[in-house]
């Protein structure tokens, strides 16, 4: 079986460190390990309709952006196709076929989707069409016949929604569609990375987020003020580290080369982190060492961006010609979908017998 990636983000704004560690960074390693057939990177901008129907220019300026923020990660096109979802209309044709596979109840025990209700303040109002995106979110993953799906951990309930939806079909209609594999991160701190503030997510709203574009001051100046253990007041105050964002950055992004390039003082995160717990060590004198690790991080990928964004017009014709290769693909799954359904009236003449 042909071994397929397909995943996305939703073109709301820029993409953040959180995104990075949680899912772009596993996905470039994937891309290059040579083990997949072929790779889809898709911009969700018809689920980003979803919650923001009313801004759509919102979508618009970000389709953009966000196809910066993969390349800059990493992400080739001559290896992966990047796409934009509502090119692909045999997409929302899956979704109305599957619909009937979902009951309401449900989306409605969906985790994913009853949290973000409630930060949307939807409770009283939910757009059926947000409503919906979870099962137009297996419609991306099997047009595509992805056997592989990595994103974020919140993703989770939405591959499960998936996977049963796949079960359903090929229950109902007969073995047609290919059941996913959700691919996560391993490292622990890269499933949930906090914002700078210490909240549980990393989020635009929030205003908590490091870009993947910003410029070395304004990430030094993010880190200088990030929230650590409020207990840790004096140096020798013994620190904690566990739910300590400082020390989850580190966990997410520190290498033991790091201490050897900008800290010797310690060999491993480990020691470091004895140190903190013992106490006589200052928050300032590790966020410095992060903001050192996050720069080093982070500064081959603000450069890629800006080496792209001096060749935007070679990146709208890539994104264009990646939607042809991504609509060829999902027609052919949908044409799949019509027969196994007996709604391909037209193929034969077998409504005439
Ligand atoms: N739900 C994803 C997000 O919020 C975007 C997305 C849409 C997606 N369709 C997908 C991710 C299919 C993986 C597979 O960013």
């Amino acid at each position: 079986m042909k071994q397929i990636i397909l995943t996305g983000d939703r073109p709301t704004g820029r993409l953040h460190v959180g995104h990075y560690v949680g899912s772009l960074k596993e996905r470039v390693k994937l891309q290059n390990s040579k083990r997949f057939d072929e790779i889809y990177i898709m911009i969700a901008d018809a689920q980003a309709l979803t919650d923001n129907a009313e801004h759509p220019e919102k979508v618009r300026q970000n389709i953009m952006q966000v196809a910066l923020d993969y390349l800059a990660c990493g992400i080739d096109p001559e290896k992966s196709t990047i796409f934009v979802q509502s090119m692909v209309p045999e997409l929302t044709e899956l979704t109305f076929y599957y619909m009937n596979l979902v009951t309401v109840s449900r989306v409605q025990r969906n985790p994913t989707v009853k949290a973000e209700i409630q930060q949307r303040n939807f409770e009283a109002s939910i757009p059926v069409g947000f409503f919906c995106y979870p099962i137009s979110q297996a419609a991306d993953i099997t047009a595509f016949r992805a056997t592989a799906v990595p994103v974020g951990e919140d993703q989770l309930p939405m591959l499960e929604q998936c996977k049963e939806i796949v079960h359903k079909f090929n229950t109902v209609y007969g073995e047609t569609l290919t059941e996913p594999e959700i691919i996560l991160p391993e490292n622990a701190a890269c499933l949930r990375l906090p914002g700078i503030d210490g909240k549980a997510k990393m989020s635009k709203s929030l205003g908590n987020c490091i870009y993947l574009s910003d410029e070395p001051e304004t990430i030094k100046k993010k880190i200088m003020s990030m929230f650590t253990d409020p207990n840790h007041l004096r140096i020798e105050d013994p620190g904690k580290v566990e739910g300590n964002p400082v020390f989850i950055y580190l966990d997410a992004f520190c290498r033991p080369e790091h201490f050897t390039e900008f800290w010797s003082d310690y060999s491993c995160l480990d020691e470091l982190k004895d140190h903190y717990r013992r106490g006589g060590l200052g928050d300032v004198k590790v966020k410095r060492f992060l903001n050192d690790v996050m720069q080093a991080e982070l500064q081959p990928i603000r450069e890629r961006r800006k080496m792209w964004e001096q060749r935007l017009p070679e990146l709208y014709e890539l994104l264009e010609e990646g939607c042809k290769v991504a609509r060829k693909k999902a027609a052919e799954t949908l044409q799949e979908v019509r027969h196994s359904m007996k709604i391909d009236y037209f193929e034969d003449r077998n409504l005439l017998k």
